[in-house]
């Protein structure tokens, strides 16, 4: 006869702490949905990396992410298999499919809040991360659009945030329906202050150094913002951690 161990159940998660994240880049996770535009090679993947390991502080149960990689999961691929990933997509059909999970998620949260009469929900903040939002939109137009501009607008109440980063600052890159919903609007060195004026609303990033700092608006208050990349040590040590459920998961 052969006995059959029950696999244990999770019961919880340990809350880690304090382990160490990057405070302004807590601050922008904190805003309903976030927007960075620049130059290509300016560092756009670089801040969304860092903004990555500083969720990455967190327990499963308080961040997850859905995670659209349109340069072929090239750029996201060292996440796909940690505890917080709901969804990798790395291909058009896939983006699309991952769009439409974080809008049945959104919506049976909002459900959820309506039962429950409560008005910001307090479950785990869902970071929807889009690394390039121009490359999106030109495979998927409408497709895309359409499903961006209404998590854009309804989201952010069910803790479902849209972080996006996009090397066309164009209105095609980056339409107005998708920016308006943008609480937080990231640029990073530009061509020339028109395009500095279609991602912050003023000249100034066209002035910027190469990489290395942005300019975030955050409705009226404008401020400046040093990224300093994390080492590459820094984020094995904080995926290998994720990578071993035994130091993070309690079981029954
Ligand atoms: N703050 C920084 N300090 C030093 N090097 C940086 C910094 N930001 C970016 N880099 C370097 O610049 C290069 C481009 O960075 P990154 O890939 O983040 O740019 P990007 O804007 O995402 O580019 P693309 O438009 O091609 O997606 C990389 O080699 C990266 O290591
Ligand atoms: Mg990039």
């Amino acid at each position: 006869m052969f006995g059959f161990k029950r696999k244990p159940q999770v019961k919880a998660y340990y809350h880690i702490d304090p382990v160490k994240y990057w405070a302004q880049g807590k601050m922008i996770l904190d805003e309903a949905h976030t927007l960075i535009a620049g130059s290509t090679r300016c560092g756009k993947s670089t801040l969304i990396h860092k903004l990555m390991w500083t969720a990455l502080a967190f327990t499963p149960d308080r961040v997850k992410f859905i995670i659209i990689d349109m340069k072929e999961g090239v750029e996201m691929m060292r996440y796909q298999k940690l505890p917080h990933v709901l969804r990798f997509a790395d291909t058009e059909q896939d983006a699309i499919k991952a769009l439409d999970f974080a809008i049945e998620t959104t919506r049976a949260r909002l459900k959820e809040m309506k039962a429950q009469g409560i008005v910001k929900y307090d479950g785990a903040d869902i970071y929807v991360v889009i690394d390039e939002l121009g490359f999106l939109l030109q495979a998927c137009g409408n497709e895309a659009l359409d499903r961006l501009t209404l998590l854009g607008r309804i989201a952010a109440a069910a803790r479902v945030h849209l972080v996006m980063a996009t090397q066309d600052p164009s209105r095609k890159g980056c339409p107005s329906a998708i920016q308006v919903n943008c609480t937080c609007l990231i640029g990073m060195k530009c061509r020339d202050a028109q395009q500095s004026r279609q991602i912050i609303g003023m000249a100034g990033c066209e002035s910027l150094p190469r990489y290395g700092t942005a300019f975030i608006v955050r409705g009226s208050e404008v401020l400046t913002l040093p990224i300093t990349p994390k080492t590459d040590e820094e984020y094995q040590e904080r995926i290998a951690y994720w990578s071993d459920p035994s130091k993070y998961l309690i079981y029954e």
